[in-house]
């Protein structure tokens, strides 16, 4: 998120700021429930996709892993046009939200002491409606330092940064874990225990192992028994699965072998941030990216950020085809900023995409769930028995191949990962 160079014009004042507040009841257990969460996402969860997934029908959405170091040495600011939020750090904002996501934005921290996680989460407690524990990055960069899923195996820590949170926040924000399985079913049930026990409200669930990777399949089938755990300790926690979901439609194939109350997705959501409709865009080269450039520019984020997400979306193709795609793609990669892409993007103010965000939230009427609610699910019977590889990792008994992928073409840029625990804060 660059600060913005020109003011933008009075009239071009956001339309959120003219309306009537809608007033949210604090966030519970239960807004947890029965409803499509966009994942936190590094880089790819910025501010302009996360509104996106809420226009089109995710509940809730978590913000990209931001380190609790990171933080606390940034000031706040507001862009006085836009209602834009920024926590700028030395040389870049390190987290950017706008006032119309804040009930259903949760906050995820990346931790390995309760006491700076405290710290780091009074700094931004005024715009989040919750707050999350990062336990499942597998990343060095994160494991080094007792952070992601080193947690999972020092539930002592990882307890006592729960509950120095919960002890530290206001009952109306809710605090949640995310976390991976562990080699054994028994062990995960153990420390599920023990982080229910802490008081959050949501318990999210990457249904892989730390050394499982990602192109492996994740291992849904290990859930069921983990949300009949949790409902049996009564506390009305709310348990999200995750792991290769597609989006609306294959979230109903999820819950039925999971029974999980709700369903998160992250690579989906990356590739379209309309999954979570059951009519998701297609062609989105023509109806969604110049959308989201216009936006970007309109929210003042920074131009790489806009550009990696958008070299990241996919989606079927229907009315396009490879060579009419072409200029867009190429004018992106080539582009160096905004002013660069203008002529593929006109007209240019993104304001009324941001009206429609506005309008489609408001919607809702002050509630948290989208105007589409997900269709109750049966149990499917009982999957078969799990085995495990050398590694520990388990697999499904069928050998079944990773979730279809999107079928699509890419944007293909490749852009190489963040490099310090700064960038790695950058949305
Ligand atoms: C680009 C990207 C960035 C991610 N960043 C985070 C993160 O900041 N925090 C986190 O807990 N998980 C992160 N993850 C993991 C996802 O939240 C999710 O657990 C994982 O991708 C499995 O979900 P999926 O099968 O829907 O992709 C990231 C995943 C991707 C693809």
């Amino acid at each position: 998120m660059s600060r913005r160079s020109q003011p933008p014009s009075p009239e071009s004042s956001p339309r959120v700021a003219k309306r009537p507040r809608l007033e949210y009841a604090p966030l519970t257990s239960e807004d947890y429930k029965d409803g499509l969460m966009l994942a936190p996402m590094v880089r790819s969860g910025a501010l302009p996709t996360r509104l996106f997934a809420l226009k089109h029908g995710a509940k809730l959405v978590w913000g990209p892993e931001t380190i609790d170091k990171a933080i606390l040495h940034t000031t706040r600011e507001v862009d006085p046009a836009t209602g834009v939020v920024s926590y700028h750090g030395k040389s870049k904002a390190i987290f950017t939200t706008h006032p119309i996501e804040k009930p259903f934005l949760i906050y995820q921290i990346g931790s390995a002491d309760p006491e700076l996680a405290v710290q780091a989460a009074k700094m931004v407690q005024q715009d989040v409606s919750g707050f999350d524990l990062n336990c499942g990055c597998p990343k060095p960069f994160s494991t080094h330092a007792g952070m992601g899923a080193a947690l999972l195996t020092n539930p002592d820590l990882l307890c006592s940064i729960l509950t120095a949170l919960r002890e530290a926040m206001p009952p109306e924000i809710t605090i949640s874990a995310k976390i991976r399985l562990l080699p054994s079913q028994e062990d995960t049930l153990k420390l599920v225990e023990r982080i229910v026990n802490t008081g959050i409200s949501a318990l999210t669930v990457h249904c892989r192992t730390r050394n499982m990777r990602m192109k492996e399949k994740a291992v849904i089938t290990r859930l069921r028994e983990i949300v009949e755990f949790v409902e049996k300790m009564g506390k009305g926690i709310a348990v999200i699965e995750n792991g290769d979901c597609l989006g609306y439609d294959d979230s109903k194939r999820v819950r039925e072998v999971t029974g999980a109350h709700s369903v998160m997705i992250a690579t989906a959501a990356e590739a379209n941030p309309t999954c979570f409709s059951p009519t998701p865009l297609k062609d989105l080269e023509l109806t969604f990216v110049p959308s989201y450039i216009r936006l970007g520019k309109y929210l003042g984020n920074h131009w790489s950020s806009t550009k990696f997400c958008a070299t990241q979306f996919q989606g079927r193709h229907e009315n396009t085809s490879r060579n009419e795609l072409k200029a867009l793609r190429e004018a992106i990669v080539r582009a160096k900023g905004y002013d660069d892409i203008e002529e593929h993007v006109a007209p240019w103010t993104g304001e009324q995409e941001f009206a429609e965000i506005v309008d489609a939230i408001e919607r809702r009427g002050g509630q948290r769930a989208p105007p589409i609610a997900l269709q109750p699910v049966a149990l499917a019977p009982v999957p078969a028995p799990e085995t495990t590889t050398k590694d520990n990792a388990y697999v499904p008994s069928d050998s079944a191949p990773a979730a279809q992928s999107v079928p699509a073409i890419g944007l293909g840029l490749d852009v190489p990962p963040p490099a310090s625990a700064e960038a790695i804060a950058v949305q």
